[in-house]
């Protein structure tokens, strides 16, 4: 059978050889209007890297002439990067990007920043790094045009070593223009959303993105590691050079270490290729995310001229066409989740911290495996990814050549001739060495894999992604592949190119959707399957209207209770069938964008977009994990319904649970029942409650008459009882309850608290359709950085100091800023006893 080897590899750097405290920069910039770029620094160290974010002048509009060193911009905002305009608002239903971009407003925005060189950089290369502008980026220096770089989702950078000064100030200026629209089918956010950084080397040094680090074999017993460094020489004469590459293990020992030497050329570069044995090499994996660094040092002439790191984890993924997705030769199906890059009220300008939660909530579902929908994301993210343990399927596109109808012509497909090979380039070597990326997507559902030159397209695709990265296959998510012919299916000879083929929503195909798969793997036994994009238990948060089936519009609970049958139903025949390495589902986290007025944004993760669970999120949980789940939903609050037969829905992976009213038993049912499970075990089950549990479910459901009290559910597993869960009718709202994620954060003005607002009843109980307005107060070295409640129809401001609870919940992110100290956050509501947290900050 064919099978597709990836070998493992590095992260990808953001190298830091001086690790610089972010103090003291930001003292040094931040104080005056023009401070030094880069810390003045010893003169040795080889390689200088800072944060360029700091510092900037935002305008929104277009102001051609801020070209110009001489234009003034005292009048402009001072900003921080990373920054996006758009989330600031308002929503309005005539925004021109529309139901695509959430309802909020593009435009064009310009940005200045004023800089100072230390002379100590005076023989130095400097370098400009954009981890993203959205998009149709324009550059210049001191006046001086650097380039434009259309694709708001790449990392990009520029030489500025001709055109800086020592004597005086420099101004970069940056022209975004994102009022094309629509150019994109989901909120994108607008401005410099990502980090930039200024990167001081010498003359000869690694080049960007310069090493690749493999490994054509790994065993448990020993690894062999591939390390090719390209070193860039930018001087006038010929470098004699020693690479010196160590492999550090987590605690920075050098386990192991190639040392090789070459001329390298005037304003030329080579390639070095060294391999290294590792024994007994400590293996990256989901569950053990050991990281090793490779540690490239430069020499000439006995002086170290340049030193990167690049962190790696010693993996071996691959595709295999019977046995799905093997990691270090054991079968792991990827439980995946596909996202979007913006994260609510933060909107596409994500602190690190906001990420590094959502995925802990991700993982605690027990996903294992990330989709970047449907573009390269920034890359701490992947950093992330690699340091807990998740499986990525990172994608480059949207749109190729074949614009989307929901886009028209503005969107990417304007650009592609022109950039893909660029961006594909730009993507894969920045990414390249990270373990966590298993599988490279070039696009998704793509109007090319029907078209008549579809497959050309995708064959230039690949050669770029092949020969950038020879290791890892490519897919692409596939809508409609039939295996009948429709008109707008993908074409066969474009799936025969795919390494992996990805297949989108299965789940869609009703009534065959086993067969989808299985007619397919039949007729193509070689092929390689991955569910690339598939429904999720989506839906509002807490919101169950339609429970009862006496109500009049009452399709929405129903419509979500057939899709979530449909998502079991995939499930159920994902796992058990190995040659489908797993599957993606649309979406783990709700994202803006993608609704119809007056909704800003689409419900269909089972996280909202303040991070807090849904009732789906425990059904993924219930198949994922292995330690006893036991969720029972709807809320118990239904006054006025009395009597009404309210169906109970249960998501666990116990073998039997038993469901009591006010301690009244209302039967025990279980997947470990014969078949349907009726007969016996049932107690005093009342004869007026159907039961609606069928053997092809993943949940138990019971239909049972509303009374207000307690809804109790019990769980057994092997005869004992291994978990309890209660919902109560709860009183009216009395009092706040506030709650931060973390004690200490760093001042770093990075890093952010998540502060959860409950609204709890007198006994503390959260009232789940309480709504009540909440205003946050700040005190000492914080900044609010915005406010959501996760309802995709609010249209509140996410930077105002206020929000509604939704559905007895809200959430604020507070920033730190520089200095250590202590940030505290009251809510209040009037008619509520309000709270306050301390969190603190430290250097
Ligand atoms: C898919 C598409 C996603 C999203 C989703 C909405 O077909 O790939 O980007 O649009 O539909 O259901």
């Amino acid at each position: 059978m064919k099978r597709h080897i990836s070998s493992a590899v590095a992260v990808n750097r953001r190298d830091l050889i001086k690790q610089v405290s972010m103090a003291a920069l930001v003292s040094a910039i931040g104080s005056t209007r023009s401070g030094f770029a880069l810390t003045p620094f010893d003169g040795v160290t080889p390689r200088v890297r800072e944060s360029f974010d700091f510092g900037w002048k935002f305008c929104k509009g277009d102001i051609p002439e801020a070209q110009h060193s001489e234009f003034s911009d005292a009048n402009w905002k001072n900003v921080a990067l990373p920054h996006d305009w758009s989330i600031e608002g308002p929503f309005g239903e005539k925004e021109p990007a529309g139901a695509s971009g959430g309802y909020l407003p593009t435009g064009i925005g310009w940005y200045r920043k004023h800089f100072h060189l230390p002379d100590l950089h005076k023989a130095k290369q400097i370098t400009i790094e954009f981890d993203g502008v959205y998009q149709n980026s324009e550059v210049w220096i001191n006046g001086h045009y650097l380039g434009k770089r259309p694709y708001g989702y790449i990392p990009f950078f520029y030489d500025l070593t001709p055109h800086i000064t020592f004597e005086a100030e420099n101004i970069m200026a940056v022209k975004v223009d994102n009022s094309r629209q629509t150019n994109c089918r989901w909120y994108s956010g607008s401005g410099i959303y990502r980090h930039t950084w200024l990167l001081s080397t010498n003359r000869v040094h690694v080049a960007h993105w310069g090493t690749f680090v493999t490994s054509p074999f790994v065993s448990r017993d020993a690894a062999t590691l591939q390390i090719k460094t390209t070193i860039k020489n930018e001087g006038n004469n010929s470098a004699s050079c020693t690479l010196t590459t160590n492999i550090l293990d987590a605690e920075e020992e050098a386990i192991q270490s190639a040392e090789s030497s070459q001329e390298v050329a005037a304003n030329g570069e080579y390639e070095f290729v060294q391999q290294v044995r590792v024994m007994n090499p400590h293996l990256w994996s989901v569950g053990d995310s050991y990281l090793y660094k490779v540690r490239s040092t430069v020499h000439e002439q006995n002086q170290a001229i340049d030193e990167y790191d690049t962190p790696i984890g010693i993996r071996e993924a691959i595709f295999d066409a019977d046995k799905g997705f093997l990691l270090n030769g054991e079968r792991v199906k990827l439980n995946g989740a596909c996202l979007h890059v913006e994260a609510g009220c933060v909107g596409a300008a994500v602190p690190e911290r906001v990420w590094q939660r959502r995925l802990e909530i991700l993982q605690e579902m027990g996903c294992n495996a990330i989709r970047t929908s449907h573009n390269p994301y920034a890359a701490e993210f992947l950093d992330l990814c690699d340091r807990m343990g998740f499986l990525v399927m990172n994608e480059a596109f949207d749109e190729w050549k074949v614009p989307k109808g929901q886009i028209g012509p503005n969107g990417y497909s304007n650009y592609f001739d022109e950039w893909f090979e660029s961006d594909v380039r730009n993507f894969v070597r920045r990414d390249r060495n990270h373990p966590s990326v298993v599988l490279w997507s070039a696009g998704n559902e793509v109007g090319d894999q029907g078209a008549a030159q579809g497959s050309e397209t995708l064959g230039k695709l690949l050669k770029v992604f092949h020969a950038e990265d020879p290791t890892r296959p490519v897919t692409v998510g596939c809508d409609h592949i039939a295996s009948e012919p429709i008109s707008d299916a993908a074409r066969p000879e474009f799936l025969a190119l795919l390494d992996v083929v990805g297949y989108n929503y299965v789940d869609r195909w009703r009534d065959r959707k086993e067969k989808y798969y299985s007619v397919d793997r039949h007729a193509f036994p070689q092929r390689r399957f991955i569910g690339t994009e598939s429904e999720s238990m989506g839906g509002i948060r807490g919101d169950y209207r339609g429970l009862f089936p006496s109500e009049a519009p009452g399709e929405f609970l129903r419509l979500l209770v057939g899709r979530n049958i449909d998502v079991e139903q995939l499930w159920k025949f994902v796992r058990v069938h190995d040659y489908v390495a797993g599957d993606f589902m649309w979406t783990g986290i709700d994202y803006l964008g993608e609704a119809r007025w007056p909704m800003k944004g689409s419900s269909s993760g089972v996280i909202d977009t303040c991070g807090f669970k849904k009732d789906g999120f425990y059904f993924y949980q219930s198949q994922w994990i292995g330690k006893p789940v036991l969720h029972i939903f709807p809320h118990w609050n239904w006054k006025g319904k009395e009597g009404s037969i309210m169906p109970v829905t249960c998501f666990t992976n116990c073998d039997t649970v038993e469901l009591f009213v006010n301690g009244r038993s209302y039967g025990v049912k279980g997947y470990a029942f014969p078949r349907l499970g009726m007969e016996g075990g049932y107690g005093n089950y009342p004869d007026r409650v159907k039961a609606t549990r069928t053997t092809a479910d993943l949940h138990l459901a019971w239909d049972v008459p509303y009374e207000p009290g307690i809804l109790k559910a019990v769980g057994i597993k092997d005869r004992k009882i291994v978990a309890t869960t209660e919902v109560s009718t709860t009183g009216e709202p009395a009092a706040i309850g506030l709650s931060a994620d973390r004690e200490f954060i760093s001042a770093d003005r990075r890093d952010v608290a998540h502060l959860t607002v409950q609204i709890l009843d007198d006994k503390g109980r959260v009232v789940p359709i309480a709504d009540d307005a909440i205003t946050f107060g700040l005190e000492g070295e914080g900044s609010l950085l915005g406010v959501d409640n996760g309802n995709p129809g609010s249209h509140e401001d996410y930077k105002s100091n206020t929000r509604r609870a939704f559905n007895g919940l809200c959430l604020a992110i507070v920033q730190s800023t520089g200095r250590p100290g202590r940030i505290r956050v009251t809510a209040a509501s009037p008619a509520l006893k309000s709270a306050s947290v301390i969190v603190a900050t430290r250097v």
